[in-house]
């Protein structure tokens, strides 16, 4: 497996500051998204102006807590499970990686390079992040106690935290 952790932060670094930002790489995920896989569009009741700044915020966790399984492990289980109430299907998750791969291309090449390792880079990390949350997601009842111990429900919400998402290692 190609993951360079370095590689990832830094092209992470740059995604937020090149090109408008997260926010524009946010915006335009959900735009690629929709044009390339509609079906999955019906499952989005949050408009993407929103439901962006939530998916940026979790892959800056998940970069951030990238050498802390401990951490970063139940954080994914919790959130494979979140997205059973979504009605996500495993079938999605390679699309849904294969967006975020093209459109961090599409992004990193407009002010600087998008190279061959930083592509293994983040197919290599989406690879772990997707098998991650699949396994919750095929097995919740599994992580119950591993997501007590951190504060989740069974179903991978929070009880008084209305951000799931946020990750405070
Ligand atoms: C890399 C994998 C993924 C990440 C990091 C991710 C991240 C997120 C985050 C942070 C949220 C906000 C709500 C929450 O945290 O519970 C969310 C919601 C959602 N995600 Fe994902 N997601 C991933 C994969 C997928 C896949 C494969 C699908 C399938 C289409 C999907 C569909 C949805 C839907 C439908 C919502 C709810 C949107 C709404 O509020 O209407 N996600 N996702």
């Amino acid at each position: 497996m190609s993951l360079d952790v370095n590689l990832l932060r830094e092209t992470f670094e740059r995604a937020k500051v090149e090109n408008g930002g997260a926010t524009a790489l946010g915006l335009r995920f959900y735009e690629r998204l929709f044009e390339k896989y509609p079906s999955v569009k019906p499952l989005f009741k949050t408009p993407p102006e929103e439901q962006h700044k939530k998916l940026m915020a979790s892959v800056s966790a998940i970069v951030a807590a990238v050498e802390k399984p401990d951490v970063l492990v139940p954080y994914l289980h919790a959130m494979g499970i979140r997205h059973l109430e979504y009605k996500t299907e495993n079938a999605h998750y390679p699309a849904v990686a294969e967006n975020l791969l093209a459109v961090l291309s599409e992004h990193l090449s407009k002010e600087g390079n998008w190279t061959e390792e930083m592509k293994a880079t983040w197919k290599a990390a989406l690879e772990v992040v997707n098998g991650v949350m699949i396994e919750a997601a095929d097995s919740p009842d599994k992580y119950k106690e591993e997501l007590a111990s951190k504060g989740f429900e069974p179903n991978g919400f929070k009880k008084n935290d209305p951000r799931p998402w946020v990750l405070t290692p």
